[in-house]
């Protein structure tokens, strides 16, 4: 088995070649590998965290796969953005060792029935309205980590409970990962990069750089006025309606820590909104 030419993206399909590579590169001490585990339509906030891994000058595997058992709502999942061949392109470009882009059996083949819950954690923010998204999560990617034995992952900054989610199961599953997290990136105007955002209307897109705005104000507000965090949510609510963003899930005020709700805010903690525009769900947050 050849591991790798300089500069090629090697392409695997199956576990068990992908189990065979990652076996192969651990047991001779040939490398250490960094996963970066995706549901592809790359933008460039999955580029920035491969540019990060790339940095550890160790073997890079980029997964693809769209995990069915995070979706709770079918009509997302048929419409998520797939576009394989112009992801191919970056990760090659970006000169990524190997992607791994298994069909849906190969993850789940027939009569598949585990589930990983990490149970406190998921019953806030986007996990009161996404009722098991957060276990397809915490489930496939400890499927990713058993399949690929990375030494090191990471995820953006976007998905902050997912971050905080994956990080609890692997300190309360003593997986010998180390987990990174990237900060999010943000078009020009300000709206986070999102697989999403291309199926905004084009007037929902003029709106959706409010999100941030608004995550921006309320910090500068908060310096200023040293408000407590039901005033900053309640400024922020108003904002938003003001400004044509009417369906608003959420804004919380977080210590990541553990998830808990601060009376005000201090150094460290996250304000976090999701809203929906038209039919798309967004999220985004700020560190105080
Ligand atoms: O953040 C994502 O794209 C997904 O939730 C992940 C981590 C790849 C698991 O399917």
């Amino acid at each position: 088995m050849k591991l790798k030419k300089e500069n090629s993206l090697r392409i695997i399909k199956t576990t068990k070649e992908m189990q065979a590579i990652s076996l192969r590169i651990k047991n001779k001490g040939i490398n250490k590998i960094f996963v970066i585990p995706t549901m592809g339509a790359l933008h460039d906030g999955h580029l920035s965290l491969i540019k990060k891994a790339k940095k550890k000058n160790i073997v890079t595997v980029v997964t693809i796969f769209v995990n069915p058992k995070q979706f709770n709502d079918k009509k997302d999942l048929n419409k998520y953005p797939a576009n394989l061949k112009s992801d191919i392109k970056k990760l090659r470009n970006i000169g990524v060792d190997f992607l791994f882009a298994p069909k849906n059996h190969e993850i789940y083949p027939s009569n598949f029935q585990t589930k990983v819950i990490v149970e406190e954690l998921q019953n806030h923010l986007c996990g009161i309205s996404r009722k098991g998204h957060f276990d397809g999560v915490t489930s496939v990617v400890l499927k990713i980590f058993n399949i690929i034995q990375p030494d090191y992952s990471i995820f953006g900054e976007k998905d902050l409970q997912q971050l905080i989610i994956i990080k609890r199961m692997v300190k309360d599953l003593n997986i010998p990962i180390k987990i990174l997290s990237h900060k999010i990136i943000r078009e020009k105007d300000g709206l986070a990069l999102s697989s999403r955002n291309i199926r905004l209307t084009k007037k929902n897109r003029e709106i959706a750089p409010i999100i941030f705005k608004g995550l921006k104000k309320a910090k500068e507000d908060y310096k200023k006025n040293n408000l407590s965090s039901i005033n900053i949510i309640k400024n922020l609510r108003k904002y938003y309606l003001i400004n044509n963003i009417n369906d608003i899930e959420y804004i919380e005020i977080i210590n990541p820590e553990n998830i808990t709700y601060p009376i005000k805010p201090k150094s460290g903690d996250y304000l976090l909104v999701a809203v929906k525009l038209g039919s798309i769900r967004l999220i985004d947050n700020l560190k105080f």
